[in-house]
């Protein structure tokens, strides 16, 4: 029964951050969950949405911030004041914070429209290459075929997890294109079958956002392996 923070441990600290990662730790959370963009100036940065208006007091696309404009801003005060001083970090931080609070990662390739997927998985790879962080401590998912296909090709050694909101028909063929390791779904989309066909298989079985453990307790049962959830420190 494994659980990780999402987006750090987003119940409780401001999402993507190092002060989330920090208290995803202190709850003794063996997991984290983030999401990883690229900077206009091509640095890959912890954040979710596509501009940073939601959580930071700046505006903007990430994608046309550069990484110097990107760390003027505070990622904190949104969530509470006493986070402050919270910026949004890189990818090379964020490793180094996991490594040092010895917490396993499930790094989200975060991609919209207008991005350019090999930029982005490229820069990963090369990133964690630098960093040395170790394959058996990390998992990336992406709710982007072409993205997993791109990892599979630029760092085979790193375990791969499909993201879906509800798991689609033709599910076993998606994953085996990718030789993935695992699936991770909505856990309001879940089916008892489905858990059970997707176990059967041999894949470890991820759900996210489930923030209310009393609800989904049955899916330990139907053989989910990790929850993901804003509120990992509550189960
Ligand atoms: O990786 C699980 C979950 O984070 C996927 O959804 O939108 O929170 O990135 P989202
Ligand atoms: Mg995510």
């Amino acid at each position: 029964m494994k659980l990780a923070g999402h987006r750090g441990l987003a119940g409780i600290a401001p999402e993507n951050t190092l002060a989330g990662v920090h208290q995803a730790a202190k709850h003794n959370i063996g997991w984290v969950e983030v999401d990883v963009q690229l900077s206009q100036d091509g640095v890959p940065v912890i954040i979710h949405d596509e501009t940073v208006n939601r959580c930071s007091n700046g505006s903007g696309s990430v994608r046309e911030l550069s990484w110097q404009q990107l760390q003027q801003l505070d990622f904190g005060s949104w969530f509470a004041e006493q986070y402050q001083q919270e910026r949004i970090p890189n990818l090379s931080q964020l490793l180094a914070c996991c490594k040092e609070l010895a917490l396993k990662l499930n790094l989200e390739i975060k991609l919209y429209p207008e991005d350019d997927i090999k930029r982005l998985v490229q820069t990963v790879a090369d990133t964690l290459a630098q960093s040395a962080f170790a394959a058996d401590q990390l998992i990336i998912s992406s709710f982007s075929h072409e993205a997993l296909l791109q990892c599979q090709e630029m760092m085979p050694s790193i375990r791969r997890g499909h993201l879906w909101e509800g798991i689609p028909d033709d599910w076993a063929e998606q994953l085996s294109e990718i030789d993935a390791f695992s699936v991770h779904c909505d856990y309001q989309r879940l089916t008892q079958i489905q858990a059970a066909a997707i176990k059967r298989a041999g894949y470890e079985l991820y759900t996210y956002t489930p923030n209310d453990p009393t609800t989904v307790a049955k899916h330990w049962q139907w053989g989910v392996d990790m929850m993901i959830s804003d509120n990992a420190h509550l189960y």
